[in-house]
């Protein structure tokens, strides 16, 4: 299993070229199952998370071609765009089997669209991080006030809708990124009308509205609490843009913050960003929007300690909190970290320990006391986020820092190493 070498103590200098999100990718991936017209989207990031959707959507029928370049190193943003083609043509199974959809949870999310198109579905139960009991009870409920009949039996959710969805108002009891997105998919191809209140407003659902939107479906209120969906008979083909990953953006501005330095995160949105380059400019960091990206620099002044809570957009994200608490673990003073999203999302504290870090948990709030330095260490990710937390410290550390299980990190981040070593830092890839 291939391991990340990091020596710390470098500062950054350069350009970073964010690369298409992730999160927004998976769903308009899906939304290829709801037309047998060809969906085209460009800026797709090449993650694991997305070659394991690719073998989930073929497992339905879905042809994919890829096309565009790899680049060799850090370059300009253009040369990372990757355009994919996923035509649905026709629907060969509606099955998603265990096996296939374990591995992630966004895999979970085609029972929307396989049953608005085909009337059913039979869904394995999700897989993905290990955060938290993260259940689909609000995706359910959801699907059966469109009229969808479910039941769950061996670890599968039969789905069925005989006689088609039916438009209808449905208040999300929580937030939820993949509620939203289920229920906009499903109710495009539902007779008459939805309203979806409670709804998630990521920029990442508002990606897949408009995605919807190009595809025929007549969408209103996306990136508000409140979406109404007209629903059509049927949608067509059409080409759409990945936004940004604000995650990874969010990243490597705190990997900056943490060497020091000044980097272009080339392609970042700072309007997708609003609480945490809020909570970066308060620990003394600089940043700068410019035409083609944010510019996030540091001197070596010291790091002011910042308390952040995690919240649903336009909140600070649950998946840039393990990054911020690298991040602190270096500041000069005490701060308090509150993730409210997912109830078992603190498993780096225990290897940013092995670092140095001074870190005590009580309930859902981390005390994170800066130290004056970090030591290099052996450690080993846990989750997707959590494994760049380590890379955030292992920059600052000082020494050698090797990360094991970096298949967590190959989940969501797209060739980090490259990235961060164009810009100066000392870090490999060990292979094998
Ligand atoms: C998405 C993101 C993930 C991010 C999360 C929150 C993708 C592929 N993943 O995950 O990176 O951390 O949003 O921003 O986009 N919940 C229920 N019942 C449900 C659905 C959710 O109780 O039916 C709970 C979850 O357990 C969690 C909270 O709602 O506590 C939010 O989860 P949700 O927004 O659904 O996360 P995902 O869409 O899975």
């Amino acid at each position: 299993m291939d391991r990340i070498r990091i020596v710390g103590g470098h500062r950054l200098e350069g350009e970073i070229a964010i690369s298409g999100a992730k999160n927004a990718a998976l769903p308009l991936m899906i939304a290829s199952l709801l037309t047998e017209e060809p969906l085209e989207l460009e800026n797709v990031p090449l993650l694991a998370d997305v070659e394991q959707l690719i073998r989930i959507l073929g497992n339905h029928g879905v042809d994919y071609t890829l096309t565009g370049r790899r680049a060799a190193a850090c370059a300009k943003a253009a040369a990372y765009a990757r355009t994919m083609r996923f035509e649905a043509a026709e629907i060969v199974n509606t099955i998603a089997p265990y096996d296939l959809v374990s591995r992630m949870r966004a895999g979970f999310w085609v029972i929307g669209p396989l049953l608005a198109r085909m009337g059913e579905a039979e869904v394995s139960l999700p897989g993905g991080c290990a955060i938290g009991t993260r259940p689909v009870d609000f995706i359910l409920d959801g699907l059966r006030a469109l009229g969808a009949e479910l039941a769950i039996e061996s670890g599968y959710v039969h789905a069925g809708a005989p006689h088609g969805l039916r438009g209808a108002a449905y208040d999300f009891p929580k937030i939820t990124v993949g509620g939203t997105h289920v229920m906009l998919m499903a109710a495009s191809l539902a007779e008459g009308e939805t309203v979806l209140t409670n709804a998630a407003a990521e920029p990442e659902v508002v990606n897949l509205a408009q995605c919807l939107q190009a595809m025929g479906a007549q969408i209103s209120g996306a990136g508000t609490r409140t979406i109404c969906i007209k629903g059509v008979k049927k949608l067509h083909g059409a080409k759409v843009k990945v936004i940004p990953d604000r995650i990874e953006a969010g990243t490597y501005a705190f990997a900056v913050a943490a060497t020091g330095g000044n980097v272009l995160l080339r392609g970042a949105e700072a309007r997708h960003l609003p609480a945490v380059l809020e909570a970066l400019r308060q620990t003394g960091t600089q940043i700068s929007e410019e035409a083609d990206g944010l510019r996030i620099s540091r001197a070596m002044a010291h790091l002011q300690p910042v308390n952040i809570e995690t919240a649903a957009y336009p909140g600070f994200p649950t998946d840039l909190q393990a990054q911020f608490m690298g991040l602190m673990t270096r500041a000069d003073g005490v701060s308090h970290i509150t993730e409210t999203i997912f109830e078992n999302r603190f498993m780096h504290v225990q290897e940013l320990a092995r670092l140095g870090a001074q870190i005590s948990l009580s309930g859902q709030t981390a005390e994170v006391r800066g130290v004056a330095e970090l030591k290099g260490a052996q450690v080993m990710a846990t989750d997707l986020r959590a494994s760049v937390s380590l890379v955030i410290a292992g920059l600052m550390a000082e020494g050698e820092t090797i990360v094991s299980r970096v298949y967590h990190l190959d989940r969501g981040f797209e060739r980090l190493e490259e990235k961060l070593a164009a810009c100066g830092a000392e870090i490999e890839r060990l292979r094998g």
